[in-house]
């Protein structure tokens, strides 16, 4: 190990996220941004480009092309959904509102809190990720503006609505097995 950070090869091609995200949305993100954030975290260790790099490489690798059908998870995780949040429907009404009130640049996150094995949506300032100190991050959402302001403009709200038609619940699902 070399201990450098790398821009991690996506799962799928530039467009492949389209209409969700669209192929200069990603590729601005992606080799841009992302791209950024590497370089400063191999420059320096400061945590905010680390936290950049680490919650990015999460962000490309739970998602995936969009289904036009109903985009809902399954197995243990889908259980787990609804012994946590009452039910899905109510997972993503709560996921979602903490992402859009989420104020200036940051992710909204569900977590695995291990203490009382359950899970947790948490929202991350920039990208300052430690807030549940004995919890794990399964899915994110990338809320800065940087995301979605060339596909959405302003309207944070149509682009987290879109997302969960490209999100991987079959990632999702794994992370959790994984834990
Ligand atoms: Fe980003």
């Amino acid at each position: 190990m070399d201990k450098k950070y790398y821009l991690p090869e996506l799962p799928y091609k530039l467009n492949a996220l389209e209409p969700f995200m669209s192929e200069e949305q990603l590729t601005l993100h992606y080799k841009k941004h992302h791209q950024k954030y590497i370089d400063n975290a191999n420059l320096k260790f400061d945590t905010f480009n680390v936290g950049g790099v680490i919650l990015h490489n999460l962000f490309w690798g739970n998602l995936m092309p969009p289904l036009e059908k109903e985009n809902k998870p399954d197995g243990v995780l889908a259980q787990a959904l609804i012994d946590d949040f009452e039910s899905f429907e109510k997972f993503k009404e709560e996921f979602s509102k903490a992402a859009e009130s989420l104020q200036g640049s940051g992710w909204v996150a569900l977590f695995y809190e291990k203490t009382a094995n359950r899970l947790l949506i948490g929202q991350i300032k920039n990208h300052n990720f430690d807030i549940y100190p004995n919890a794990t991050i399964i899915m994110v959402l990338d809320v800065w503006e940087h995301a979605y302001y060339v596909d959405y403009k302003n309207d944070r709200a149509k682009y987290i609505a879109a997302f969960w038609k490209a999100l991987s619940w079959t990632e999702v699902n794994t992370r959790y097995q994984q834990l």
